[in-house]
């Protein structure tokens, strides 16, 4: 057989499936088929594996036989055809270069400050003693501290951005998106007609800024500054257009995937008293206004985002297409045939996780574990670039959130799990009432105090 063990439904439900719930579409099929198997979907079939060994083979690769930017193809409308997740090969590791430098360990010291200062706004902002879903301000969080960082936009300008990004990505995270047929522009009356001018406006503001920084020269700590003095080994700097594809992919990527694993994080945290309890008490002990270095390493603190990461991920899978013929797993494998690496399911195995359903950091605190059984970043040479952006993004907002609020979950909510685009996020955004509010230590670092409110936080602010 050239295929792992597929489910005998058809591939309409299937795809239903994977659309609407994908986590327990995913523990069905390794239930009932084993640990590697195949999901026929409605226009393609992938071979899925969840076996460190085998994770192992598909990240090793040099990107020669295995091709993640074909497998990315579905949000190039979103993204641009030039952005570093869509392309492979040669062109591939000349984008990883010029990404790469801003988002090295140790620029992160740079975007601690920004971070939690934003974090400090947005809890000021939320209401007392009213519910809301935690998602939307992790969102705006998020979003505006990869504007700042990326951009260094202050002011009008960053609200500006925010507004218009948070448009797009609206309009983009629609999952039928994802199908290639819903993508056929009907002007305003049609949902991608509608994504397709917010993406316009969204460039006019980009090539604007690219533009203005070329002609006079401004440059700052900000990653856009650095991307644009970027050369390669010819000496070439990147073009306009790829500028811009690569600041939306930035944009995007680095946005709604943090505030997911945030939300999440809050989750197991607000169900888990005692670990929360603890991770106060090892915070408080840095003193009234830790530094962002301090905080970042907070072993409990790396624990807890390690763990809301391992246990539910942000994104479900990561795929190659094959350019040629090859074994992977001992299946012998064609041309054009598309494997995925499951992280949900990888992540959930019990020889390296015991009681994998339980949310439980300090295993990460006595345990190492390789890089092809605990992967929410992905691997190889297509590792997310903003692996170390994002942990330390979410251990600063996590430090803030444990130390100045106290929130409860709404009461009589279900806890499920529901898809947005390419990310799974907690149902309804996660409900929870803030209780108590501490005063923040240091002055507001922002021109602005107040992160935007949702109507419900404008109704309520107290
Ligand atoms: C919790 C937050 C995040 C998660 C879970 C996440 C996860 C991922 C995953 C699974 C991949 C695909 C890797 C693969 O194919 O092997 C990826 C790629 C990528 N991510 Fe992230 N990401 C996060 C945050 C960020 C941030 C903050 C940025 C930038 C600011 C970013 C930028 C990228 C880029 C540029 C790629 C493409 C890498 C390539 O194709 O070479 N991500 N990410």
């Amino acid at each position: 057989m050239r295929f792992p063990p597929a489910p005998r439904h058809s591939a309409a439900w299937s795809t239903w499936q994977w659309l609407r719930a994908p986590y327990p579409y995913l523990d069905l099929l390794v239930k009932d088929l084993g640990e590697t198997f195949t999901m026929r979907l409605l226009r393609f079939k992938l071979v899925v594996f969840t076996n460190p060994e085998h994770v192992k083979e598909v990240f090793l690769d040099n990107g020669e036989t295995l091709e993640a930017g074909r497998f990315n193809q579905t949000l190039a409308p979103l993204l641009g055809d030039r952005s570093v997740l869509m392309v492979d090969g040669q062109k591939h590791r000349r984008k990883r270069k010029l990404l790469l430098p801003p988002f090295l360990g140790e620029r992160m010291q740079v975007y601690g400050k920004t971070m939690l200062d934003v974090t400090d706004d947005a809890i000021d902002s939320f209401p007392h003693g009213k519910a809301f879903s935690l998602h939307e301000p992790m969102q705006d969080i998020t979003l505006r501290v990869i504007v700042r960082t990326v951009f260094g936009f202050e002011g009008a300008r960053l609200e500006e951005m925010v507004r218009v990004t948070k448009r797009v990505l609206e309009l983009g995270t629609w999952p039928p998106l994802l199908i290639p047929f819903m993508q056929v522009d009907l002007g305003r009356f049609s949902h991608y007609g509608r994504f397709l001018r917010a993406v316009e406006e969204s460039d006019g503001i980009l090539y604007d800024e690219i533009r203005r920084r070329r002609r006079d020269g401004t440059r700052g700590p900000d990653i856009l500054s650095l991307l644009l003095d970027a050369r390669d080994e010819d000496g070439s700097p990147m073009s306009d257009e790829e500028l811009r594809d690569e600041l939306v992919t930035l944009l995007v990527a680095g946005h709604e995937t943090s505030a997911t694993g945030l939300t999440w994080a809050m989750r197991w945290l607000l169900e888990s008293p005692e670990i929360l309890h603890d991770l106060r008490a090892e915070l408080e002990a840095l003193g009234p206004d830790p530094a962002p270095e301090a905080l970042a390493k907070s072993a409990l603190l790396d624990a807890v985002a390690r763990e809301a990461l391992r246990l539910v991920p942000v994104i479900p899978i990561v795929g190659r297409v094959l350019a040629q013929d090859r074994t992977i797993g001992g299946w012998d494998l064609k041309k054009d045939d598309i494997v995925v690496c499951s992280i949900y399911l990888a992540q959930r195995r019990p020889d390296a996780f015991p009681d994998p359903e339980r949310f439980d950091p300090r295993r990460f605190l006595d345990k190492k574990l390789s890089a092809y059984e605990f992967f929410p970043f992905g691997g190889g040479i297509r590792r997310c670039i903003g692996m170390a952006f994002a942990l330390y993004e979410m251990k600063m907002v996590l430090a803030r959130l444990a130390t100045r609020t106290e929130l409860a979950l709404e009461q009589g909510r279900a806890l499920g799990m529901s898809r947005r685009s390419i990310t799974i996020t907690p149902t309804d955004g996660l409900r929870v009432i803030l209780r108590k509010r501490r005063p923040r230590a240091s002055p507001s670092g922002s021109p602005r105090a107040a992160v935007a409110k949702t109507p419900e936080m404008q109704s309520a602010a107290t």
